[in-house]
C-alpha cells in the first residue's frame, strides 16, 4: 500500500498549485479530483442532461468512460478517449461542476477509481472530501485555507493577467456561492476532518505553504 495525503480545502485556496509541487518535491503522483468532477460536468453539458432528472442522469453517467492519464507528470483527463484537460476550465464547467458534484450518484462513479489510484501508489489527492471520506486513513491530512477576501484577490490577479475582464466584487460573490454550495449539500460537504491539520494561507506565500506541508509529511514518516 502506498502513502497517502489528503489536502481538502474551498476554491481558490491554492490546493492545486501547492499540491502539485508537494508531490514533485516528494516523488507523489498527484491526483486532482476537482479535474474529475469538472469532466462529468462537461460532459453533462455537452450532452445536455438535466441534473435534476435522475433517470437522465444516471443514463448520462453510464454513457460516460472518464479515466486519468499521466503526459510528463502532468495529470490528463480523458473522457470516452478524448483528452478534455484542456476544456475542463471555463466559468461555466465551474458552475455545473459545483452543481453536479452535489448529486451522490456522480460522487460514487468516482469514488472507485479515486480509491484505487490511492491503494496502488503514494499518492496526494486533493478535494473536498478526501480526508473525511474518500481516504478516511490518509497518513496525512491538510485542510487547506484562505479567507475570501484573499482567494478572491489571487483570482483577481490571474484573470486580469490572462486580460479577462472582470471586477473583484464578481470574483468574491462567485466564490462564496461556490463555499456556500460545496459546504452545506447533503452529500459529502466540505468539512475539515478531526485529524487534518489547519493551513490558512491568506498571509503566506506558495513557497512557505510547500514548505510547512513536506515538513508535516516528513514528520510523519519519521515516525512511521
Ligand atoms: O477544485 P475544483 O474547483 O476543480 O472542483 C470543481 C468542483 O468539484 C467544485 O465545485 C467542488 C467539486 N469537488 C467535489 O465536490 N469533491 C472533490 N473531491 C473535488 C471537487
Amino acid at each position: 500500500m502506498g502513502m497517502n495525503i489528503a489536502i481538502d480545502g474551498p476554491a481558490g485556496a491554492g490546493k492545486s498549485t501547492i499540491a502539485k509541487m508537494v508531490a514533485q518535491r516528494l516523488h507523489f503522483i498527484y491526483v486532482d479530483t476537482g479535474a474529475m468532477y469538472r469532466t462529468i460536468a462537461l460532459s453533462l453539458l455537452r450532452s445536455g442532461t438535466d441534473c435534476e432528472d435522475e433517470r437522465a442522469l444516471s443514463e448520462a453517467l453510464e454513457q460516460m468512460d472518464i479515466r486519468i492519464g499521466y503526459e510528463n507528470g502532468t495529470q490528463q483527463m480523458l473522457l470516452n478517449g478524448e483528452n478534455v484537460t484542456g476544456l475542463i476550465r471555463t466559468e461555466q464547467v465551474s458552475q455545473m461542476a459545483s452543481i453536479s458534484s452535489a448529486k451522490p450518484i456522480v460522487r460514487e462513479k468516482l469514488m472507485d477509481l479515486q480509491r484505487t489510484l490511492a491503494r496502488e501508489n503514494d499518492v496526494l489527492m486533493d478535494g473536498r472530501d478526501i480526508g473525511t471520506r474518500i481516504l478516511p486513513d490518509a497518513q496525512v491530512k491538510i485542510f487547506l485555507t484562505a479567507s475570501v477576501q484573499a482567494r478572491a484577490q489571487r483570482r483577481f490577479k490571474e484573470m486580469q493577467e490572462k486580460g479577462i475582464p472582470c471586477t473583484l466584487e464578481e470574483i468574491q460573490s462567485d466564490i462564496e456561492e461556490r463555499d456556500y454550495r460545496d459546504m452545506h449539500r447533503d452529500t459529502a460537504p466540505l468539512v475539515q476532518a478531526e485529524d487534518a491539520v489547519l493551513v490558512d494561507t491568506s498571509d503566506m506565500t506558495i513557497d512557505e505553504v510547500t514548505q510547512e506541508i513536506v515538513r508535516l509529511v516528513e514528520q510523519k514518516r519519521s515516525g512511521m
